[in-house]
């Protein structure tokens, strides 16, 4: 399912705090560093992002969130989050939501999306090359940059 500028805020803080431990580096962490609360980060996700998101009864299985509006002059859009709750990995969520993303993107006459992730992060990797995207140049040499193109 597609939530454009529409995701529900709470359900989104929800999601985050209990998948705090899922990311490399805890999310929490990082936006405190960045002086930043899981609260403001969820609202700015629901209030600007386009969520794709696959639930299982009341629960967020996984999310894929990025910015379609107000693009670049090149088109592309970003993708700035991508977390499968660690219950339901391996079950192609990710790869459903993404494909859900792009046809979102194509829609609105995207030409491409991109993503970083983590030189360390094979499982991204894995996930990001078996779904169709491909290495891009990339200026930190501690992430890894894809792109795929939609048209
Ligand atoms: C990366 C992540 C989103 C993948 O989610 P997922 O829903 O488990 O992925 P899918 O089931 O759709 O996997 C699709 C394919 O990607 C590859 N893949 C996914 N996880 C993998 C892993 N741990 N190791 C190797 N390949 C993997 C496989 O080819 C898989 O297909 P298969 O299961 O039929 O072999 C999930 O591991 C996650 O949430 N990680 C923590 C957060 C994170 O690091 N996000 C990325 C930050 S940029």
């Amino acid at each position: 399912m597609i939530a454009d500028r529409s995701f529900d805020i709470r359900v989104m803080t929800d999601f985050l705090q209990r998948n705090d431990g899922a990311f490399t580096r805890p999310l929490s962490q990082t936006l405190k560093e960045q002086g930043q609360t899981l609260e403001d980060y969820a609202e700015k996700l629901c209030r600007m992002g386009t969520v794709a998101y696959e639930t299982d009864g009341d629960a967020i299985m996984g999310v894929v969130i990025g910015y379609t509006q107000n693009l670049p002059e090149d088109n592309g859009s970003y993708i700035t989050q991508v977390v499968t709750d660690p219950k339901y990995r391996r079950r192609g969520v990710c790869k459903r939501l993404l494909a859900e993303y792009f046809d979102f993107c194509r829609e609105q006459n995207i030409s491409y999306v991109w993503l970083t992730t983590g030189v360390d992060n094979h499982s991204a990797q894995a996930t990001y090359e078996g779904c169709g995207f491909v290495l891009a140049p990339c200026a930190n040499e501690k992430m890894v940059k894809y792109i795929y193109r939609i048209r």
